[in-house]
Order: C-alpha cells, then sequence, then structure tokens
C-alpha cells in the first residue's frame, strides 16, 4: 500500500502521530499535499530553516525557529468540522529534548478533540520511548517500476534515448530500489556519458549507491553453473522453482533456501553463480554492518536493509553464515538486539511477498534457533556434503581447465576434500609450477582438521536435509566406504 492510502486510512481514523519515513521529502510533500487538497484537510508544513508555511494564511509567521511554538501552532489550524495536518520536517533532530517530548505527547493526545494531527517527516525513526506507543509508522516507498519508467520518459525526451521492449524492461529492473532522484541522476549520468539510458550505467550508481548504505553489497558476476561441480540437486531445485511461471502470483512465490555444509563446499559460490544464472543480482546482507551503537539503530538499519532487498527485487538475497550473523541470539550482552534483529528477519521471511529469492548459508546448525529451520521459512533446506566421487572429478575438470593445468599427470589422493581444497590444489600447482600431487602435500582438507564437526554436522543432517547432489533426503551413511577410484581424465567428463 502506497503512502497515500495508508495516510488517508490513519487521517480518517484520527490517529494524530504519524511518523512518516522517507528519504524524499520533496516528493512525499507533494504527496501528501495532494492528498489534503483532495481531502478538503488543512496543511502546514514547518522546518527549521524556513519555520512554518501554511498556504491558507498569509500572516507571519510567529513560530520562527523554535520546535515547541511549532508543535502548538497546529492548534490555529483546528477548523470546527474539520481535518488539520502539520508536517514536520526532520523532527527526529528535536527528540532529544525532554519539552519536545512532552509538548508532542500532550499534543497528539489533545489532537483527538479537534481532529489535529501531527506528520513527522523524517529519514529515520528514532521514537523516544515515552512516544512509541503515539505513533504509527508510515514508509514512504520507493518508487514503482511504472514511477520509474515515467521518471525515465520525461528525462529520454528525444527518440532513441530511451531503449524499448526487453531492453528498457532490463534498465527498469537495474533502476529498481532506487529513489526517485537517484534513478534520475542515474538516468541523466547516462545520457550524458552514452547519449541514451543503459542498463549497464544504472547499475554502476546503484553499485555505488549500495555502498554508500553500507548495508548491502552487489554481486553481478560472470560465472554460471558450468563453473561449479556437482549439487545437481540443489541447482535443479533452485532453477527450477526461481524460473517458475507461478512467479506472478505472490502466494506461490519460491522464497529460498537453507544451505548447510561444512565449510569450502561450495554455498557461498553457488549464491553468487545462481544469480549469474537466472539473470538476477545477488545482494549480500552483512549482518555485522547492521550493528549500530545507539540504541535502535541495528533494528533501524536491518529493516532499512529489508526495505532495499524488497525494491531490488526480482533478486537473489543471499545471507552468509546466518548461525554467526545472529550470535548473541540469546540475548547475552547486547540487551537483545541480535535477537530483536533476527525476529525482524525471521517476520520478513515468513511476510514478504516481493520477488526475492533467499539464500542463508550456515556451517554450524546448533548454534541457530531451532524456529529458522521451519519449514515454511524456506523452499528447502540442503546439505551439502563433501563431495562424491563424481562430483570431485567434475570440480577437477573445471580447475584443471581453468589453471591450465596438465591433465597428463597423476592426480592426488583426494578421498574427503571439498572443492575449495580441489581449487586450492590447483592453484599452488600452477603458481609453483609444481605436479599436482606435490603441491597435493600442502593441502589439508577440512574433513580432517574439523573430522568432529563435519561428523556431527552429517548426523544432524540425516534424515532432516534435502540432499544437494541428489534428489530426495539426505541419509547418512555412517563411515561409508568411499571409491577411490582415480579422476577421469576425459576433458569431456563434466
Ligand atoms: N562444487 C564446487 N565446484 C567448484 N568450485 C567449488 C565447489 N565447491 C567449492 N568450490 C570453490 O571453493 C571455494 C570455496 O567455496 P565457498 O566459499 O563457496 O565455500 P562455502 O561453502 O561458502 O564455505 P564457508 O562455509 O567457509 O563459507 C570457492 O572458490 C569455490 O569456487
Ligand atoms: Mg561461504
Amino acid at each position: 500500500m502506497n503512502l497515500r492510502n495508508r495516510l488517508t486510512e490513519y487521517v480518517r481514523a484520527c490517529f494524530t502521530g504519524l511518523w512518516v519515513e522517507s528519504h524524499e521529502h520533496s516528493d512525499a510533500l507533494t504527496e501528501i499535499a495532494q492528498l489534503c487538497r483532495d481531502e478538503q484537510w488543512q496543511l502546514a508544513t514547518w522546518d527549521i530553516e524556513t519555520g512554518l508555511n501554511n498556504p491558507g494564511q498569509a500572516e507571519s509567521d510567529t513560530t520562527g525557529y523554535d520546535p515547541l511554538a511549532a508543535i502548538r501552532s497546529v492548534n490555529a489550524l483546528a477548523t470546527q468540522d474539520g481535518t488539520a495536518i502539520l508536517v514536520l520536517q526532520n523532527f527526529h533532530r528535536f527528540m532529544q529534548s525532554a519539552e519536545v517530548v512532552q509538548a508532542l505527547s500532550r499534543q497528539i493526545i489533545a489532537g483527538k478533540q479537534n481532529r489535529t494531527i501531527l506528520v513527522v517527516l523524517a529519514p529515520v525513526v528514532q521514537i523516544p520511548t515515552e512516544l512509541e506507543k503515539m505513533f504509527v509508522i508510515i514508509e514512504h516507498e520507493l518508487p514503482s517500476r511504472e514511477q520509474i519508467e515515467e521518471i525515465a520518459r520525461g528525462i529520454a525526451v528525444e527518440e532513441g534515448e530511451l531503449p524499448e521492449g526487453p531492453e528498457l524492461q532490463t534498465v527498469l529492473d537495474a533502476a529498481a530500489g532506487l529513489t526517485r532522484m537517484e534513478a534520475e541522476n542515474a538516468f541523466s549520468l547516462s545520457l550524458v556519458r552514452q547519449g541514451r539510458i543503459t542498463a549497464d550505467a544504472v547499475w554502476e550508481l546503484k553499485t555505488q549507491t549500495l555502498k554508500k548504505s553500507g548495508l548491502l553489497s552487489l554481486h553481478r558476476g560472470t560465472e554460471d553453473f558450468s563453473r561449479l561441480g556437482g549439487l545437481a540437486a540443489l541447482k535443479a531445485f533452485s532453477k527450477r522453482a526461481m524460473l517458475h511461471p507461478n512467479r506472478d502470483n505472490p502466494l506461490k512465490r519460491p522464497r529460498g533456501v537453507l544451505l548447510l555444509s561444512p565449510p569450502g563446499c561450495g554455498k557461498s559460490a553457488f549464491c553468487k553463480s545462481l544469480g549469474k544464472e537466472v539473470g538476477r543480482p545477488v545482494l549480500t546482507l552483512d549482518v555485522g554492518s547492521l550493528m549500530g551503537s545507539l540504541v535502535g539503530q541495528s533494528e533501524e538499519r536491518t529493516r532499512q536493509a529489508l526495505r532495499i532487498i524488497d525494491a531490488m527485487a526480482p533478486c537473489v538475497a543471499m545471507i552468509d553464515e546466518v548461525e554467526k550473523a545472529f550470535a548473541g541470539m540469546n540475548g547475552n550482552g547486547d540487551s537483545g538486539v541480535s535477537s530483536r534483529m533476527f525476529g525482524q528477519f525471521l517476520s520478513w521471511l515468513n511476510d514478504h511477498v516481493s520477488d526475492v529469492f533467499v539464500v542463508c548459508t550456515a556451517n554450524d546448525v546448533s548454534k541457530l534457533p531451532p524456529e529458522f529451520g521451519r519449514s515454511e521459512r524456506f523452499d528447502g533446506i540442503f546439505f551439502l556434503d563433501l563431495p562424491s566421487r563424481e562430483e570431485k572429478d567434475a570440480i577437477w575438470n573445471i580447475y584443471l581447465g581453468l589453471y591450465e593445468i596438465s591433465r597428463d599427470q597423476r592426480l592426488p589422493n583426494d578421498s574427503d576434500w571439498t572443492g575449495a581444497e580441489v581449487k586450492a590444489c590447483c592453484r599452488l600447482s600452477a603458481l609453483l609450477d609444481v605436479p599436482l600431487v606435490q603441491a597435493a602435500q600442502n593441502v589439508v582438507p577440512v574433513a580432517v582438521t574439523a573430522a568432529e564437526s563435519v561428523e556431527r554436522l552429517r548426523t544432524w543432517a540425516s534424515g532432516r536435509c534435502l540432499s544437494a547432489n541428489q534428489p530426495g533426503i539426505y541419509r547418512h551413511a555412517n563411515g561409508s566406504s568411499k571409491s577411490r577410484r582415480r579422476v577421469s581424465r576425459d576433458p569431456s567428463n563434466n
């Protein structure tokens, strides 16, 4: 629901304290002003620089730069039988003052009598505890696809400046998640540089924007599934779910997968290549960066990050090492901040209707709260075991080719190796220019250094998770004898 509709509802229901979170005040104000005109509500605005701005009243403003006077001035707007709205811009700046908090609290209650409504317009939500229950929050949503297209059409007025058809769609994809002003800037820059609007120029700007926010990073790689050996069932499942035509129906949209494995089995690599494979950007949420030092800041940033993810749809969102990300979830030491953030994240996982495919990865389930793995949150929970013989063959094949290593040599004993170790061996061999068998002496497999935790993970996953390499549920065959056949040298064997 958009700003206008939500505002209409709340005002009609006489909610007298509204907090509108927006980065684009002029757009938000235009929308509010339009609504007030249509509904014949009185409207005035106030900010610290220009004071009270009341279009209906020619008299000069006496509130000056006094936020307390600004709050009280709403009463002068009240009419016999109508509604009056005062928009206080960037008023979060004054919330440290006890007087302001008190005046707001009094006015919000008094407003019910004369239908005067205070609207705080700010880029963040920072409500003091005293006022928490008095404000409802409305998000000024980022522009829709149609609005972005409108902006593009407004800028690219000459023939040929705006692409049509599928190319236009890729431009709109690229601009999703930008604010109106950012989209405008991106389009103008592209026009100046290339004489037309291109998706690449928009992507460049968007990558910067995300970097500035510091909450998310964007990955647009060139590697697809062909660079990832094995994991056949996981690849097939995710690709099928994501490319399914049902995506138009929010109820039938895929949600994502939870990947569990010992380190180095390709979880992160899978996620990145998935984006390329299905033609979507991959956003990585760095939970550590969400942690803020001020009260409420972490929650605020989490909300902001999730909002950007929603706006970037269609996309893949990766949350790496969730168990570490939300560590301290038992409330120790951080007065429950991480558990609140985790709660926010869980409800988003449940409720989001945007076309976002979430990939969460974890190395240790024992640290994850049990509610995380509840089946309705994900479409599948996959266990990526150490690669099988066939999978390792495929991985060798990829890296022998990539590092241009002669296939005319003996392969080392790779029992219990992960994909990361095969890669490391090939890299060393190429780097030091030594045979693979010699390079292998420097490779210490995780399965050896962390034998116990690998075993624990396997036992836990058995019967609980789907297998990443073959269709169906993963079953751990205790102490299974692995075939130690030598790798095939046939380069076509992939
Ligand atoms: N099946 C595979 N095919 C090709 N490369 C692989 C495979 N598995 C792992 N690799 C390579 O090994 C390296 C490490 O893999 P990756 O980072 O994806 O592991 P991970 O499961 O995310 O590990 P961690 O749990 O430590 O985050 C990557 O460079 C990746 O390309
Ligand atoms: Mg990883």
